[in-house]
């Protein structure tokens, strides 16, 4: 039984997630938790290794910059667009010959900058659904010919969509974006891949912390209790607990010329 939370779906609420010491933690256990960035990063880089040209890499959302730091390996230059002002002000700390811009993707102004591969991986769900194809095209503006955007996101299907519905509603739909792709950049520019990784925690504790993570939302947090008693019913195993993370990554190509 969904519990109500008074809202839709998670994009549409407002997460104020600014000096979220709860959520920096989160995300750490759910770091240290998964095999999902290790097989992130071996699915980015097949695409990767097909680009023209590798100076310029533009990652947008990048959080802690698990993805951002090895990718930026592969180029010349890397600027990272993130809203979230500690996220960003630890990755200027950390990585201090990055461009980072502490700014939403929808607002930021990055003028008449073009990059060859562009990265947005678990963000759309922070925009509502009906101005994704606009964000996408802001994206496609800032492509060099003969780059790629690579967009991640949580299949509808799956443990981890599973676990979302039984507390909210992870309505989106792939296939009509996928649809709207190919219609808008054509079939030969758009691909699709799927892919599977591993959540795997000792303890209940750690396994509900995920969850929270998972659900996006701190006002999720009241439901703890529910959440944890979700894992101890449908993700214990012998040495703790296991939960599967299914995900969508998007590709569009701009050809050579433009
Ligand atoms: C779940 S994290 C994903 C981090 C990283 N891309 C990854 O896949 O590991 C989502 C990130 O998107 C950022 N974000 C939220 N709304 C955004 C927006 N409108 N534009 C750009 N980034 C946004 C958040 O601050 C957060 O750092």
């Amino acid at each position: 039984m969904p519990l109500d939370t008074g809202e839709k779906t998670p994009q549409n609420s407002s997460i104020d997630m600014k000096e979220d010491a709860e959520y920096q933690r989160q995300l750490a256990v759910f770091v240290q938790s998964t095999t999902e960035k290790g097989i992130e990063l071996v699915k980015v880089g097949e695409v990767i290794v097909g680009l023209p040209h590798r100076r310029h890499f533009l990652d947008i959302g990048a959080g802690g910059g698990d993805l951002t730091i090895p990718i930026s390996q592969s180029f010349n230059e890397t600027t990272v667009v993130e809203p979230n002002e500690k996220q960003a002000s630890l990755l200027r700390r950390r990585c201090p010959q990055f461009n980072i811009y502490n700014d939403s993707w929808e607002k930021v102004n990055l003028g008449s900058k073009r990059y060859d591969f562009i990265l947005c991986s678990h963000v759309l769900y922070y925009i509502a659904e009906g101005h994704w194809l606009t964000t996408i095209e802001k994206m496609y503006t800032h492509l060099e010919n003969g780059g790629r955007i690579v967009i991640v996101l949580q299949s509808p299907i799956g443990d981890v969509a599973n676990f979302f519905n039984q507390f909210a509603h992870y309505e989106v739909n792939i296939l009509e974006l996928w649809r709207d792709l190919i219609r808008q950049y054509g079939d030969d520019a758009t691909e699709i891949r799927y892919f599977m990784s591993e959540m795997h925690t000792e303890t209940l504790d750690d396994m509900a912390t995920i969850g929270l993570f998972i659900l996006l939302d701190p006002r999720f947090r009241q439901f703890e209790n529910e959440v944890r008693q979700y894992f101890e019913t449908h993700h214990k195993v012998e040495d703790g607990y296991c939960f599967i993370q299914d995900e969508i990554l998007l590709v569009v190509k701009k050809n050579k010329h433009g």
